[in-house]
């Protein structure tokens, strides 16, 4: 385990498996319903995105988008700016978001209601982790696909960063406080 981990929450097993599943209850729900997007909100999403991908065997388009992050501390400063768009016209087609957490609520709110604008034929959220204890007031989202509820504790590996380090770990865990205190 790696030193700075506090400990594992995940490990590549429990993941592996929630993996595969979500991507058989995805190609189900969408086989006869056909143009599939999965849009991949970078960069946490990308080791998730690339594993539930080959999880699912039905065709489908990838794109991803790119917004403000929490930079090198822990929490959520609220404010979401576009730093990626899409490459692809999503209009009539059927969108599914894929996230590695959603924490507060807050970028997958902003980013749901510009998408909708676009007038997609569906928008569903995927997300790997979810912080149920953590979601803002004022988000009303409803998660679709989800792979683990977590407590409210700092996880990095599997695509999830501190300050951009630890996205290569094959597990998810909890980093020890005192790195991002000190
Ligand atoms: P939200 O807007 O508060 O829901 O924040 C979502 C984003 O914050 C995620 O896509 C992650 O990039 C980041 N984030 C939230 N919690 C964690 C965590 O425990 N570890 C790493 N990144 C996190
Ligand atoms: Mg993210």
């Amino acid at each position: 385990m790696h030193q700075d981990i506090h400990h594992v929450l995940l490990t590549a097993e429990q993941i592996d498996a929630r993996v595969k599943a979500l991507g058989q209850i995805i190609a189900r729900d969408y086989r006869d319903v056909g143009d599939l997007v999965l849009i991949g909100v970078l960069k946490g999403c990308t080791v998730f995105m690339v594993d539930l991908a080959r999880a699912i065997d039905i065709p489908l388009s990838i794109d991803f988008i790119a917004t403000s992050s929490y930079g090198s501390g822990t929490h959520s400063s609220g404010v979401v700016r576009l730093l990626k768009d899409l490459d692809m016209d999503i209009a009539g087609r059927h969108v599914l978001i894929v996230e590695d957490i959603i924490d507060s609520g807050l970028t997958l709110s902003y980013l749901h209601a510009q998408f909708l604008k676009r007038e997609p034929a569906s928008m569903r959220i995927c997300t790997l982790l979810n912080k149920p204890s953590r979601r803002d007031p004022t988000v009303t989202l409803t998660v679709d696909y989800l792979g683990f509820d977590i407590p409210n504790e700092f996880v990095v590996g599997y695509g999830l960063d501190y300050a951009e380090h630890y996205r290569n770990l094959p597990y998810i865990g909890v980093l020890k406080p005192e790195i991002y205190t000190h």
